[in-house]
C-alpha cells in the first residue's frame, strides 16, 4: 500500500525520539499511546518509551467492564457511542449500549444519538467524504460525522489520561505520540477525515502518527516470538522471524478479513511483498446468520416489534449471541450438544410450524425450543460461519497461487474472529503444509502493533504503492497519439491534461524515498506555475480525466529570463505515513512544500 496519508508535519521525524523531557525541572516520560478503531470493537493501549527500551513487550491495554446479564470481560469494547439530545459526549462502548437501552425501555430516548458500528462510514463507494458528512444515528437523525470521531477519541484520551492520573511521573500532551489505526484500503480523504477528528479531540497535529491495521498487525507478528528453533542442547525455544522470512498476516476481525506478506530484512524492519487484499468476511457475518435463523423461527416482523418494545431485550439477546459464538468448540460435533439461548420476551412467538420447518434444514442434531429457551444443535450453528469460511478459504487458495506467496511458509492469524476454533481449524485444512500460528492475544495484535510502530515507525521499510501516481502536465501535442479533445484550445500546439507518471502502481516504495519529474515553462513570461498531483489504480494513464485529484501547488518562477527554457522539478516524497508534493523553480530556487488536503477538495468542488 502507499504511504498516502495526506497531511505532513515537519515534526513527526522527532516524534517519539527520546525518553524523557526535562520541563521545568520536572522529569516527563515520552509514550506512545495507540488507538485501534475496529469495525465492532475498539481499544487503547500504551506503554512507556523506558519500557519499551528493555522490554517491547510490556504495553498496558486498557480493561472494561462489559456490565449486563451476558457480561463479557473484554480489553477491547464495542464501537458505540452516545451523543445526548445536544450533541455532546455521553458514553462510548459498554456503557453507551447499557444507557441507550434503558432509555429506549423508559420511553426516554427520543432525541439521543446513539451510533453503532460507524466506521465503514468512513468508506462508502460512490459516496465522497466531506467535512460535512453526515451519519444516520439508530433514530435516523443526523450528526456530523466529524463530530462522532472526535468525540470517540477524545473519549480514549480522556480515559487512559485518567488512568494515568496517580502515575508518580505523568506524561504531557508533548510527550506523548499518538497512533491511529486505519484501514489500509482507505482513501486519503478519510485518513485526512481522522487526522481532523483527531485534532478536534485534542491531540495535537504533530504528536500524530496513522498505522495502517495490516501494517500494524504485520509489526506485532515479527516482533513476537513464533519461531521454534532447537538450541545446540537440543532444548526449543522460540524467538521472532529471522531475516529473510517470508510470512503471511490474516487479519480477522468483526468487519473484514485482510491478508497481506511481508518480509523481515537484514536490518529488522519489514518490508510488504503483497498489498493487503480482502473483503467483508469477518465475524459479523456469523452474527448476520444468527439473527435470520431466530428471525425465520420467530418471524421478522414479530421480533422486530417486540425488540422496538423493549430495547434491553435485544441488548441481552445480542449479547447472548456474541457470547454463544465465542463459546463454541469444533469438538462438540454430537447431536445433542448445541448452543442455547434465552428466547425471553420472544419464546411466546415462536411458532411450532416454523420450527419443524427449521428442523428440516438441520442435517444432524434436533432443535429443541422448550420453556423459553432455544438449542440449536451444533451442526446448525457451524452453517452461520460457512459464508465467511468460505471467502476465506478461497482467498487463502487464490493467495497462495500468486508469484509473491512463495516461499511464504508462515501464516499467523490476528484479530478477534481469529479466536474462533471453527475459523482456526477451517485455515489449517486449507493450508496444510504451512505453519498457521494464532498468537495468544490475537484480538490485540493491531492494537499492540500500532503501539510498537509509534516507537519505532523505522521498522516500516518499504511498501508497495497501491496507486499510481502523477503530475498534471501540458506539453506538445503529439499528432498519432493524443486525443483530439485535449488539444489546448488556447495554445493548440499543446496537449492539456497529460499524466506525467511519477510512481507506478505495485511497485516496491522505500520509505523516505523522493520520486521527481521535470516540468518546463508552458510560456516565456509566465511567472508561476500550477502543479496538481492525481492518483488512479491504472498503471498507466494517458491523461488525469478519471484519475482522482489529491491536491495542488503553485511554486513562483519570478525570473523570466530563460524564457520557456525554464523548469520546476516536482517531486514527491514517501514520508513514515505521510505523502509530500515539493516542487523546486530550478532557476529561482524558490521552493513549495504542500499539505496534500483531500477534504478541502471536496468541499471546494462542491461549494462552486
Ligand atoms: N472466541 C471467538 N470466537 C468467535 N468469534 C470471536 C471470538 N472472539 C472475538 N470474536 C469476533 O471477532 C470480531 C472482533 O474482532 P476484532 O476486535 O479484531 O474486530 P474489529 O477490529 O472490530 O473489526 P475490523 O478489524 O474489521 O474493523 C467480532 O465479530 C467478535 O464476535
Ligand atoms: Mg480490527
Amino acid at each position: 500500500m502507499a504511504s498516502n496519508t495526506v497531511a505532513y508535519s515537519d515534526d513527526e521525524e522527532e516524534a517519539g525520539q527520546s525518553s524523557s523531557n526535562i520541563t521545568g525541572g520536572k522529569l516527563e516520560p515520552y509514550m506512545v499511546a495507540a488507538i485501534d478503531f475496529g469495525t465492532t470493537y475498539s481499544g487503547v493501549a500504551h506503554s512507556f518509551k523506558h519500557d519499551y527500551e528493555t522490554d517491547k513487550m510490556k504495553i498496558h491495554c486498557h480493561k472494561w467492564n462489559s456490565g449486563g446479564t451476558n457480561s463479557l470481560a473484554s480489553l477491547k469494547m464495542p464501537t458505540t457511542l452516545l451523543l445526548t439530545p445536544d450533541k455532546e459526549f455521553e458514553a462510548f462502548g459498554f456503557e453507551a449500549e447499557e444507557s441507550y437501552s434503558r432509555m429506549v425501555d423508559d420511553d426516554a430516548h427520543y432525541g439521543w444519538h446513539y451510533f453503532k458500528h460507524f466506521k465503514m462510514n468512513l468508506h462508502k463507494p460512490k459516496v465522497k467524504l466531506s467535512r460535512d458528512t453526515k451519519i444516520k444515528d439508530d433514530q435516523g437523525q443526523e450528526v456530523l460525522a466529524l463530530t462522532i470521531f472526535a468525540e470517540s477519541i477524545k473519549f480514549f484520551k480522556n480515559m487512559l489520561m485518567d488512568s494515568l492520573k496517580h502515575a508518580a511521573v505523568k506524561p504531557t500532551d508533548d510527550t506523548i505520540t499518538w497512533v491511529l489505526t486505519v484501514p489500509a484500503i482507505w482513501d486519503n480523504s478519510a485518513k485526512q477525515f481522522m487526522r481532523e477528528a483527531a485534532v478536534k479531540a485534542g491531540i495535537k497535529d504533530e504528536h500524530l502518527l496513522f498505522a495502517l491495521e495490516p501494517e500494524a498487525a504485520s509489526v506485532y507478528c515479527k516482533e513476537i516470538a513464533v519461531q521454534r528453533k532447537t538450541g545446540d542442547e537440543g532444548d526449543v525455544f522460540l524467538t521472532s522471524y529471522d531475516p529473510g522470512t517470508k510470512y503471511m498476516v490474516s487479519d480477522l476481525g468483526g468487519g473484514t478479513a485482510d491478508f497481506t506478506v511481508r518480509e523481515v530484512m537484514a536490518d529488522g524492519s519489514i518490508q510488504e511483498v503483497l498489498c493487503a487484499s480482502g473483503e467483508a468476511w469477518g465475524g459479523m457475518t456469523v452474527n448476520q446468520e444468527f439473527w435470520k435463523f431466530i428471525e425465520q423461527l420467530v418471524g421478522k416482523d414479530k421480533m422486530k416489534d417486540v425488540f422496538d418494545e423493549c430495547k434491553a431485550e435485544q441488548l441481552d439477546f445480542e449479547r447472548a449471541i456474541e457470547q454463544q459464538k465465542r463459546e463454541l468448540k469444533t469438538d462438540q460435533d454430537g447431536g445433542s450438544i448445541g448452543i442455547k439461548i434465552n428466547l425471553g420476551a420472544l419464546s411466546e412467538y415462536v411458532e411450532e410450524a416454523s420450527a419443524k420447518k427449521l428442523q428440516n434444514t438441520i442435517r444432524k442434531g434436533t432443535l429443541n425450543v422448550k420453556s423459553g429457551r432455544v438449542k440449536i444443535p451444533v451442526s446448525k450453528v457451524k452453517e452461520f460461519f460457512d459464508p465467511s469460511v468460505k471467502n476465506i478459504q478461497e482467498h487463502f487458495s487464490k493467495l497462495f497461487k500468486k508469484k509473491e506467496t512463495m516461499g511464504v511458509h508462515n501464516v499467523i492469524l490476528v484479530g478477534g474472529f481469529s479466536e474462533s476454533k471453527i475459523i482456526q481449524e477451517a485455515v489449517k485444512t486449507i493450508l496444510t503444509g504451512k505453519k498457521v500460528v494464532i498468537p495468544q492475544d490475537s484480538g490485540l495484535a493491531v492494537l499492540k502493533g500500532a503501539v510498537l510502530y509509534g516507537h519505532n515507525p523505522g521498522i516500516v521499510s518499504a511498501r508497495i504503492s497501491r496507486y499510481t501516481y502523477g503530475a498534471e502536465v501540458s506539453r506538445f501535442f503529439l499528432k498519432d497519439f493524443d486525443d483530439e479533445q485535449m488539444r489546448d484550445k488556447k495554445r493548440p500546439d499543446y496537449c492539456q491534461h497529460v499524466f506525467n507518471k511519477l510512481v507506478e502502481k505495485d511497485t516496491l516504495i522505500r520509505v523516505g524515498d523522493t520520486v521527481e519529474t521535470e516540468v518546463y515553462a508552458l510560456t516565456a513570461d509566465m511567472t508561476g506555475m500550477t502543479v496538481s498531483l492525481f492518483y488512479t489504480d491504472k498503471k498507466d494513464p494517458k491523461y488525469t480525466t478519471g484519475c482522482h485529484y489529491l491536491g495542488k501547488m503553485l511554486v513562483e518562477m519570478p525570473d523570466t529570463t530563460g524564457g520557456k527554457d525554464r523548469k520546476v522539478t516536482v517531486s514527491l516524497h514517501f514520508g513514515k505515513t505521510e505523502l509530500v508534493f515539493e516542487g523546486v523553480d530550478e532557476t529561482s530556487k524558490k521552493h513549495v512544500k504542500v499539505k496534500l488536503d483531500a477534504l478541502e477538495n471536496v468541499e471546494k468542488k462542491k461549494g462552486k
